[in-house]
């Protein structure tokens, strides 16, 4: 931290905040033994080295032009801007020996935060607090998308936290829950005092939802099996085309948490199975949510004879009320807590469906926030009124592609402060890494 501090220009809080932040992806690199800094868990991604660099990087390039700040280093700037999004394209190319040493990259990273903090401590102060929810949210995300790499990590190249134990409590009974027809207010409206919102959260949007059932409980892993079983990964006819073509490329025949502990076909119904847990392996756990990509929940509601739920769908069965208002949150309008569900980095793994009863919504509706992401139908695109940040105008618009879906709700490794009832994440339907469940709707 810097020592020419002076009274807090910038609101206290999100300064803290900031700290906390820090000391939040901090602690996921200390996970790594030095070994671990140039693999690439992930084909499709950088490796690990880069979002060390990255995230420092990222906050230089937002806050250093504002503060009129100088460059000391151009070249790293450059290298650790931008990460890749894996639409499309071919596999990275690069060689561990292409990037700087680890010692290299922590010396970068302290000399942006003393550079930074002298201003946002100082008298040189930021106009706003806009790029700072920015830069806090943004690490915070990354927070989240470090440990998808990590979970794709050997166990033997990360330390591990806390004791790996099996989970073997049944799958709760999935029921539909019928959610009368009524308004989904998406989205927030523009220049409420205090809060913070990304540009894809803008302007408020209202939308006429008939009357449907949703799943009580996201699909589990248990409910999965049947489809696995039932040879879903075997007929064409439950998947969409690209998402056949896909699932044929990469020889899918399970979720991508999953592994068979025998060569036994995955339709045995005598197959044993195990799940890949961030530390290690477990019996797969019948309760939890199923990870997926977008392409194998399709395939499953399909099967099933039902649909994904749309974003104005999922939003209604989360939030809406017999009365026809909304909460801010599925339980009601108090801030998120450990009780309502399993979010904001308690736990490395899921939990049962069922294990956060106080998070219900109005309508009973089931472990909406915490636990997993949920798939929706709704292909990620810009409410009426959406305008880019000037600052960072690719941030949603280089999504509003067409290839990308909307997920709703959040995962273990999800802040809280994303939880808010506006945040909308996405992701392309062939990436099968993310934290990322679904459940089903009847119209
Ligand atoms: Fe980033």
């Amino acid at each position: 931290m810097a020592t020419s501090r002076m009274a807090p220009q910038l609101h206290p809080v999100l300064l803290s905040r900031m700290e906390e932040a820090r000391a939040r992806t901090d602690a996921l690199f200390e996970l790594l033994p030095p070994n671990a800094f140039y693999e690439r868990p992930i084909h499709e991604r950088h490796r690990l080295i880069f979002y060390l660099g990255h995230l420092e990087a990222f906050d230089w390039n937002l806050l250093s032009g504002p503060l009129e700040l100088s460059s000391h280093h151009a070249e790293l700037d450059k290298l650790f801007a931008f990460g890749i999004d894996p639409v499309g394209g071919g596999l990275p190319t690069d060689a561990p020996g292409d990037w700087p040493s680890i010692a290299g990259v922590e010396k970068y990273k302290q000399q942006v935060r003393e550079r930074l903090d002298e201003c946002l401590y100082g008298p040189r102060a930021l106009a706003g607090e806009t790029l700072l929810h920015v830069a806090i949210e943004h690490r915070l995300m990354h927070a989240e998308t470090i440990a998808y790499l990590l979970h794709n990590l050997p166990a033997t190249k990360k330390i591990p936290q806390g004791v790996l134990s099996a989970d073997l409590c049944p799958s709760p009974e999935q029921r539909q829950v019928v959610i009368p027809a009524g308004i989904a207010a998406l989205g927030q409206r523009r220049n409420v005092p205090e809060s913070f919102g990304w540009d894809n959260e803008f302007d408020e949007t209202h939308i006429d939802v008939p009357d449907f059932s949703i799943g009580m409980f996201p699909v589990t892993n248990a409910e999965f099996l049947k489809f696995v079983h039932a040879g879903g990964y075997v007929n064409a006819f439950y998947w969409k085309p690209g998402d056949w073509e896909w699932r044929q490329r990469a020889q899918l025949e399970h979720p991508h948490f999953w592994s068979r502990r025998s060569n036994t076909p995955a339709t045995d119904p005598d197959t044993q199975w195990d799940y890949r847990a961030m530390f290690g392996v477990i019996p797969l756990p019948p309760s939890w949510p199923v990870y997926v990509s977008h392409a194998e929940a399709s395939a499953f509601a399909r099967w099933a004879g039902k649909k994904l739920p749309s974003e104005a769908q999922w939003h209604r069965a989360a939030y809406g009320t017999a009365e026809g208002t909304e909460r801010q949150y599925p339980w009601g309008n108090s801030a998120p807590e450990a009780t309502h569900g399993n979010f904001h980095y308690t736990r490395w793994d899921a939990t049962a469906v069922d294990s956060h009863p106080a998070g219900a919504s109005a309508f009973g509706v089931m472990d909406l926030l915490g636990n997993a992401w949920e798939w929706t139908s709704t292909l990620f695109a810009p409410f009426p009124g959406f305008e880019p940040f000037p600052f960072y105008r690719g941030y949603s618009a280089d999504f509003f592609d067409g290839k990308h879906f909307v997920m709703k709700g959040g995962s273990p490794r999800t802040d809280a402060c994303m939880l808010r009832r506006s945040f909308r994440n996405w992701f392309q339907p062939h990436y099968p890494y993310v934290y990322a469940t679904f459940r089903c709707v009847e119209e």
